[in-house]
């Protein structure tokens, strides 16, 4: 924490208006989108991306998604097929991410991209962030605002827990619907894999694009650089595939496994991947290890799988 407080912000015109001057200023901003909160910076900009990575204390080899209003100011970056045509109409705007070669005259700051050719851009869904690019009328690199490593924060209280007065300003307009980070699809050289699974189950967009997606191996770090195998952790040791609580544990519940808290009692995967991060930051408040029931790996159980796996993988720190 530093010395001045994060300015708390509404969804109104006026305070959209007061945001975006702060982002033209290069602070950074965090604001709501469906999937979860980002911080927001000017990606054509490197000094108000670099604040960003900053605040968040990010590896520098790590990039970070361009958010864009709609699919025509995304064609202004990158290099646009058919296929991501099909994809962008079926599925924009919403908790999707492409990643495409970056196109000649982008403007896009080498350190939004980390120095790749390629660009992932997202056009979001939520309200309040399509009002803050529209009044701010560029492209914003905004990866989710935490601290790097730990959990996703999916409310205004998230953020603040994370980085209360290491950011300028924070948009407060409630709980993400989604819940979980974009799914990300790679379309490079003619090939469509799935760079991250997230909030748009990859069996609707296996229906859009007539086959199934390629997955990429978890190792290789050169296509995901952020897929880091220790991610979204909690404080807290975490054990999964649990039936029931350990002497100490703290049981995360899902379907009629029940626990201190349960991401789901009716086994509904969109109403866990919507609860997943504020469950286990509301868990690891607490200070005890967690474990979490088993949840199914079809449709959004792929990428509650995914964090849940992250999370419980052994770290340094
Ligand atoms: O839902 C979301 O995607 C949220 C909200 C704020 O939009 N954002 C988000 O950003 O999750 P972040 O920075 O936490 O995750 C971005 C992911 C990282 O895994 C990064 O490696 C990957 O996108 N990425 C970014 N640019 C890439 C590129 N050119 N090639 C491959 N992966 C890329
Ligand atoms: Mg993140």
């Amino acid at each position: 924490m530093s010395e001045e407080s994060t300015l708390i912000l509404s969804p109104s015109p006026g305070d959209m208006a007061r945001a975006a001057g702060l982002l033209r200023r290069g602070e950074p901003v965090a604001f709501p989108t469906e999937t979860v909160y980002g911080l927001g910076a000017d990606a054509r900009s490197g000094p108000a991306v670099a604040r960003v990575y900053a605040a968040k204390g990010r590896p520098a080899f790590n990039p970070l998604i361009a958010h864009v209003p709609d699919v025509e100011t995304a064609r202004e970056l990158v290099i646009w097929t058919p296929m991501a045509d099909k994809l962008a109409r079926a599925f924009w705007p919403g908790p999707l991410t492409l990643v495409l070669p970056l196109r000649e005259g982008h403007g896009i700051a080498s350190l939004v991209t980390a120095g790749l050719e390629t660009l992932a851009v997202r056009v979001p869904a939520h309200p309040t962030a399509q009002a803050l690019l529209r009044a701010f009328g560029g492209p914003l690199a905004a990866p989710s605002a935490n601290p790097s490593g730990r959990i996703s924060p999916t409310t205004a209280a998230h953020v603040l827990a994370g980085l209360d007065g290491d950011i300028a300003a924070l948009i407060d307009d409630g709980a993400c619907a989604v819940g979980l980070e974009s799914t990300i699809v790679g379309l490079i050289d003619k090939t469509l894999r799935l760079l991250r699974p997230g909030g748009l189950a990859a069996e609707p967009i296996e229906a859009v694009i007539g086959r199934p997606l390629q997955q990429h191996a978890t190792t290789d770090a050169l296509v995901a650089p952020g897929q880091l195998l220790s991610h979204y952790a909690p404080r807290a040791a975490m054990r999964l595939n649990a039936e029931e609580s350990r002497r100490g544990e703290l049981l995360l519940g899902f379907g009629n496994v029940e626990g201190e808290l349960n991401l789901s009692p009716g086994g509904d995967l969109a109403e866990a991947a919507a609860n997943l991060f504020d469950h286990l930051h509301r868990l690891d408040q607490i200070g005890r290890p967690i474990a979490v029931a088993r949840i199914p790996g079809h449709g959004l159980g792929a990428a509650i799988n995914d964090r849940l796996k992250r999370a419980a993988a052994p770290r340094d720190t």
